[in-house]
């Protein structure tokens, strides 16, 4: 055994040597060799990820699972581990398979590190609003920063799927429902994590999720059936995977649900025929939780050794959580129901990311004590966290009141009398929203605390509880549905102030995985506290905090101001106050549709024409009977204390490969703003139809009182082609309408032809 680790240190010395002067062929070199020692119960071992089971600083294991995982350590059966964090922790893991396992093949540690580690940013779906790529990918670089310094090196994000339905708890997750904001986000993130250098010690691995369709589940309940046609599945759900496989993400996690009737991760389609065929994917494609095992729930196959056959021949390179590789992988080849390439293919792909994560020159290099210490909640990161929190705040909505010279936005920092009303205006928890595992509960600066920075001048009542009893990420949250005892106390001070301030949303607990909703109001007697407050004093300003959008359509019709504040994370009360108080001018735009109400869903910008749009006076036209086709709020949408006025569109089509697009932006308001500037494409007729409008760029720009830019865009065939039903990418020839603007129903518009 030590012969065999001297061995492999030379091997390793040399092979680091090589990649100094030629890193791929360095890499490939060492691989080789290694796999050429591995035994084929080892090869397996790799493509096996177990979650952590055990604090490994405590005492050994010796009961059941974990046992049997501590054992399979030992013998080099593990590839890969989720959960366990702590350098300490992390270190004494790495030191069994390193130390003891005869090959000493360094372990990845993933984690679900989806919006922050310890300091935690806005939910994906928030950041997404601040349409700043610039913003998001420090997010996911402070992100990166705190999980390595725990010792994680690999993250389970971005996740990219496309969401139409807000319904789906895990709109939360992602970024929305276009495919174009969408990709140049999720390649942001995928840059912030991985960094320059995936060899820094400070840099992790991304895993794009969830390949694919997931968040089309029908009706919105999470793992449900997803059924879809080609169209969608090659312009809609695929392009932010296929951006981010371009720009080098280096696993790709598959997916729950079935994709027209097959399984993702059983789907050869998905993974061997698309990911790794077409787009030519060299990092490894890893299951979902016990997905592979679902594959005999779903009646796809009839048992874990069907699992371990079809998974591994569809191209899922590691197994996380159904034990079926590890224990039948090796008995499937031997029986020649799997071939050995297939295995090879696998493995060398896993130990490629182990190499350019640098583990094999330093298993330990994320085993910094130090840089625990130093770098959780360092004050950078808070400030990061601050700036990404502000800039995705969407202004909904802001109006004068009768009697009043101005919209109640910005409020006046002297201003006196104010109620806040809200049980979420006093919560440290909610506001770090779902999905932030690595998180200390209760550590977001809560409304109240960053408004009493600005102003004191103000009276508080909760109103009424939003839940009733503990949460926590496994549990369905209970919400108050009836005690409204607490609403006297808040109508009294309402009636006294002159201005109410209401703190009202989803708690942050309820979206995200396993957390769909059937109904998208303000959840429990909110909606009718609301009501009660606006009888006594129609000052009102809402701030909302919820993880998808919401159908808020009497507060629209009645509100003055309306303010969208998601889950922003450990900042969450300093931004909003900077917000309320004029200290940053909002910038957001929804990258989600609002609806109406939730019988619209999905709701969506980006969608075909059918044959009967208009209106008429007989009822054959595409309609609800009873609500209107239109959006409460349109995506991209967004509201700023200044106002942004466009003229000028002018196209430039002399050059049909760089069609220039040209408009001027002028901030016609008092003070300085960021608009972002948005530009939608129709192709007017085409063999396969095309949506009515689809985003195809943006910009965001700062402007000072007065100022007025030109902003420019190049359309390019990526912008103007599609790809048809047999997933061909094509680009025809003729009219486009070109709509340039604020967001996606008002803007200047211009026809041009495509030659
Ligand atoms: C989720 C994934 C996540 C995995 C590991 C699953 O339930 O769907 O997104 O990465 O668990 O925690």
């Amino acid at each position: 055994m030590k012969k065999t680790i001297c061995f492999l240190l030379l091997l390793m010395g040399c092979a680091i040597s090589f990649a100094q002067s030629s890193p791929s062929n360095g890499m490939q070199i060492f691989i080789d060799s290694l796999l050429q020692k591995m035994t084929l119960e080892e090869k397996v071992g790799q493509m096996n990820q177990y979650n952590g089971f055990w604090e490994v600083t405590g005492p050994v294991p010796n009961e059941g699972n974990a046992k049997l995982k501590y054992e399979h350590l030992k013998k080099g059966m593990v590839g890969a581990v989720l959960n366990v964090k702590g350098t300490a922790n992390v270190r004494k893991l790495q030191e069994i398979v390193v130390k003891e396992s005869r090959l000493g093949i360094p372990l990845l540690f993933g984690f679900d590190v989806i919006h922050g580690y310890k300091t935690i940013t806005p939910i994906p779906l928030a950041e997404a609003a601040s349409w700043d790529l610039e913003a998001i990918e420090k997010s996911a670089r402070i992100a990166a920063i705190e999980a390595s310094a725990v010792g994680i090196n690999w993250t389970f994000a971005p996740m990219v799927d496309i969401t139409r339905d807000a319904r789906w708890g895990r709109v939360m997750e992602g970024a929305g429902e276009d495919p174009y904001l969408g990709a140049k986000i999720g390649v942001a993130r995928v840059k912030g994590f991985q960094g320059q250098d995936l060899s820094s010690s400070n840099t992790i691995a991304a895993s794009v999720k969830h390949f694919a369709g997931y968040g089309f589940a029908e009706a919105g309940r999470d793992y449900n059936t997803v059924d879809v046609g080609t169209s969608t599945l090659y312009n809609i759900i695929l392009p932010p995977f296929k951006a981010t496989v371009d720009n080098d993400v280096k696993t790709v996690m598959n997916s729950f649900n079935t994709l027209n009737g097959i399984p993702a991760t059983g789907n050869k389609f998905l993974q061997r025929d698309i990911l790794k065929g077409k787009w030519n994917f060299k990092g490894f494609v890893v299951s979902d939780w016990g997905s592979g095992a679902e594959l005999i729930t779903h009646g796809f196959a009839k048992d874990l050794k069907e699992v371990a056959i079809l998974s591994a021949n569809a191209g899922s390179d590691m197994d996380m959580e159904s034990y079926a590789y590890v224990t039948h992988l090796k008995e499937m080849v031997e029986a020649g129901k799997v071939d050995i390439a297939v295995v090879n293919d696998a493995v060398r792909r896993i130990l490629q990311v182990k190499y350019e994560l640098g583990l094999f020159a330093d298993p330990y290099r994320y085993c910094d004590a130090q840089r625990e210490k130093d770098l959780l909640y360092h004050p950078n990161h808070l400030a990061a966290a601050l700036d990404i929190a502000k800039k995705s705040i969407v202004l909904l909505k802001n109006i004068k009141t009768t009697g009043q010279g101005n919209p109640l936005l910005p409020l006046n920092k002297n201003q006196k009398n104010i109620a806040v009303i809200g049980a979420l205006a006093n919560d440290k928890n909610s506001p770090l929203g779902s999905w932030r595992v690595g998180s200390d509960d209760n550590s977001a600066v809560s409304f109240l605390e960053g408004f009493k920075k600005y102003n004191s001048n103000f009276v508080y009542a909760k109103g009424a509880d939003l839940v009733n009893g503990p949460t926590d990420f496994i549990h369905e949250v209970k919400i108050n549905e009836t005690d409204k005892s607490g609403f006297a106390q808040a109508i009294a001070l309402a009636k006294k102030s002159s201005v109410v301030i209401m703190v009202l949303g989803e708690h942050g607990f309820q979206s995200g995985e396993g957390r769909s909703r059937s109904k998208l109001d303000l959840p429990g007697v909110q909606e009718a506290l609301l009501e009660e407050i606006y009888k006594v004093n129609k000052n009102i300003v809402l701030v909302l905090m919820n993880g998808r959008p919401l159908a808020i359509t009497w507060a629209q019709e009645h509100i003055p101001a309306i303010l969208e504040a998601w889950q922003l994370g450990t900042q969450t009360g300093d931004a909003i106050a900077q917000v309320l108080f004029g200290d940053y001018n909002p910038s957001a735009k929804l990258p989600m549709t609002f609806p109406r109400s939730v019988g619209q869903e999905p709701l969506y910008y980006n969608h075909y024409s059918t044959g009967r749009p208009n209106t008429n006076d007989v009822v054959f036209w595409s309609h609800y009977s009873d609500e209107s086709n239109e959006p409460l709020y349109p995506f991209g949408y967004g509201l700023s204390y200044t106002n942004f006025e466009y003229t000028d569109l002018k196209i430039n089509d002399s050059d049909p490969s760089a069609i220039r697009v040209s408009v001027q932006v002028k901030n016609t308001g008092k003070i300085a703003g960021e608009e972002v500037v948005q530009l939608y494409l129709h192709d007017r007729v085409a063999s396969v139809v095309r949506p009515v409008k689809e985003l195809k760029g943006f910009k965001k720009i700062l402007l000072h009182s007065g100022e007025s830019t030109l902003v420019t865009f190049t359309l390019t065939n990526n912008e103007l082609g599609f790809y048809n039903n047999e997933g061909v990418f094509v680009v025809e020839s003729g009219d486009f309408d070109v709509m340039v603007g604020t967001n996606s129903i008002q803007g200047l518009s211009a026809v041009f032809t495509k030659k």
